[in-house]
């Protein structure tokens, strides 16, 4: 075991969670649909309700002591999450409602804004549903391209399909996930978005999955967008960022207009506020920015060394015991890839595999995890799907392993 797993306290983590101390059905929960939505350390859960008891009013508004405090709280967030991800400025951290909204943001601001009609916009074939309906929708309403990079069998980017889809020139972005929230793959950030500045393409990459596991740092990936969700960072739902290089959210015009928008406004116009309030109408989600906030520390008190090495050691353990199944068949291999694994077994179906392990007490996601088109890729229908959060044991998943045992026994 190397120096950091042995700092790395599984146990101590758990006490954090208090969700994971439930029974469900009368047996010890085993949650393994962390990518889906992480559960909250008790760290969270008390920043929330600290507001909510004792600092709470609307933000940049008041001039009284509440308001001032919780403005404050709200916009340390802004300088933690710029920290977190080594943006350059606290400017280019956006707040949204989730990851899905950061990316309707730049496809109804910059899409419409700055791509034209018979510009191409690529996307890789294992994109979630949040990083391809959005673009279809700015396809079919402005005239815009829409191109597939293909994916290998094992589940990473073809970059041969890339030089195609790039070769005539048109391409002006690609928007990629970093880490596949189905077959758990990684993809090499800093590579894509060097090989679209080449050929003068911006890059926005989809972090819900990956920021979660490893350390991100924007400047150092050169990303021109990178997106996220609170809920799968171990915060709550109903908080999202969308960061973006300051020159491009100058040149955007608003997603929403209202309240907080705005420099000025007459009866006849209206001016725009800088980035990034310019893009913040109306009252934001206070409480869950400062939740946030404290999943941000709580994620760096453990920091991403220890994080990802005990998260690699899982994924290993759950390859290798998952494999051994007989019937048991994992989809997607890539080389790079963490703790997030789909499988399928025999015929069964993914929907029964997953409501006889929750008849166990062990949770897991099935279904076409907002991936459709990537199901027909991968030739399956449907997957049930093991994902990892730090709280993760080796024992969850040997319990997984005993789970899929008894299931087999049934169906044979
Ligand atoms: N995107 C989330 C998942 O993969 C909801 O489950």
């Amino acid at each position: 075991m190397s120096t950091t797993l042995q700092k790395f306290d599984v146990a101590a983590i758990r006490e954090d969670f208090p969700i994971l101390k439930q029974q469900v059905h009368g047996k010890k929960l085993v949650f393994l649909d962390s990518a889906a939505s992480a559960q909250k350390p008790r760290a969270v859960i008390d920043a929330m309700t600290f507001v909510m008891e004792s600092q709470y009013a609307n933000v940049h508004r008041g001039l009284h002591y509440m308001s001032e405090k919780t403005s404050d709280a709200y916009e340390a967030v802004r300088d933690k999450v710029a920290g977190f991800i080594n943006a350059a400025s606290r400017d280019e951290i956006v707040f949204t409602r989730n990851a899905t909204e950061s990316i309707n943001l730049v496809v109804y601001t910059y899409g419409r804004a700055t791509l034209k009609p018979g510009d191409a916009v690529a996307v890789s074939q294992m994109e979630h549903h949040a990083n391809l309906v959005p673009w279809q929708m700015l396809r079919d309403a402005h005239g815009t391209e829409l191109r597939f990079v293909k994916i290998t069998d094992a589940g990473e980017i073809d970059f041969d399909s890339l030089e195609q889809v790039f070769a005539d020139g048109k391409v002006k972005l690609l928007a990629i996930t970093q880490m596949s929230n189905v077959l758990g793959s990684y993809t090499p950030v800093e590579r894509l978005a060097k090989f679209a500045h080449e050929r003068g393409a911006k890059i926005l990459i989809d972090g819900c999955q990956a920021i979660v596991h490893r350390q991100i740092d924007v400047q150092a990936i050169d990303a021109d967008f990178y997106v996220f969700s609170g809920h799968k960072l171990y915060g709550p739902t109903g908080i999202g960022v969308l960061y973006a290089k300051r020159e491009l959210l100058e040149a955007m015009p608003p997603f929403m207009g209202g309240g907080e928008m705005i420099a000025n406004v007459s009866y006849e116009k209206s001016s725009w506020a800088k980035p990034p309030y310019r893009f913040e109408a109306g009252t934001p989600a206070i409480i869950e920015t400062i939740g946030l906030g404290a999943a941000v520390d709580y994620v760096q008190g453990i920091g991403f060394d220890a994080i990802a090495a005990h998260e690699r050691a899982l994924t290993e353990h759950a390859l290798a015991t998952l494999s051994n199944i007989e019937g048991v068949s994992i989809i997607g291999q890539a080389q790079d890839r963490g703790g997030v694994i789909s499988f399928t077994m025999h015929d069964a179906h993914a929907h029964d595999i997953a409501t006889l392990l929750d008849r166990q007490g062990i949770a897991v996601r099935a279904g076409n995890h907002c991936a459709q088109p990537l199901m027909g890729r991968m030739g399956v229908t449907g997957t049930a799907r093991a994902s990892f959060g730090m709280y993760t044991t080796h024992e969850e998943i040997d319990a997984l392993a005993a789970g899929l045992h008894r299931i087999k026994r049934i169906f044979e």
